[in-house]
């Protein structure tokens, strides 16, 4: 009986696929924590010891390691690498690609994406659910707005390196590569 109540209840419940509401200004994890799915099991530290340092990243100044085979390198930030996100429903990225380099096609689940170019040009775009593509340059300092779930990609056709910043709705946006992207990539361009 319990059981089937307990089904039905389920059934009932209102599902969310957001990021859960804070329900205090913030939670500065106790003990930095080591994975996504650990982080709500840590204890927030005490306001009393927490510090501006808390709430500022320094780990994307620079750049991260361009792949040989894209010309692409990214630094994905989420709460793991920066405490202070915990429970904030936002992460992001940076990303660079040398000239020619390739973010190659991929999707996020869980969020939308903004992407602000901070250096140089990038050919971005996406697709939509019925197949139809949304591409152009966008420019430094124009940002480009990829729906959650839209299959997306991004380019340079510059002749110096592009810089974009990527911020995302979700703690943990998640990722899913496009197999065979080189081909994909080569249909759209
Ligand atoms: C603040 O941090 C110190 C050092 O980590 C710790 O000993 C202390 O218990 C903390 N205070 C509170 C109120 O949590
Ligand atoms: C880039 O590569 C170096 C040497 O392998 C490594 O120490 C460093 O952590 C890498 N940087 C990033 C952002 O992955």
């Amino acid at each position: 009986m319990i059981t089937i109540f307990a089904i039905l209840l389920l059934g009932f419940l209102p599902f969310t696929p957001a990021d859960p509401d804070p329900v205090q200004d913030f939670c500065v994890p106790e003990a930095t924590p080591v994975q996504l799915n650990r982080l709500r099991s840590i204890p927030c530290k005490s306001p009393s010891n927490v510090t501006a340092d808390d709430f500022v990243f320094s780990g994307i100044q620079s750049r991260g390691n361009f792949s040989s085979s894209t010309g692409f390198a990214g630094v994905a930030v989420n709460p793991v690498q920066f405490p202070a996100l915990n429970t904030l429903g936002m992460s992001f990225a940076r990303a660079d690609f040398e000239p020619g380099g390739v973010n190659p096609p991929h999707y996020h689940p869980r969020a939308t994406e903004t992407a602000l170019v901070v250096e140089g040009s990038v050919y971005s775009g996406f697709v939509d659910s019925t197949g139809r593509v949304y591409a152009k340059v966008v420019e430094k300092g124009e940002v480009m707005v990829f729906p959650r779930g839209m299959v997306h990609f991004q380019m340079n056709g510059g002749d110096s390196v592009a810089t974009i910043f990527g911020s995302f709705n979700s703690e943990n946006p998640g990722l899913v590569k496009i197999p065979g992207t080189g081909a994909v990539v080569g249909a759209l361009v």
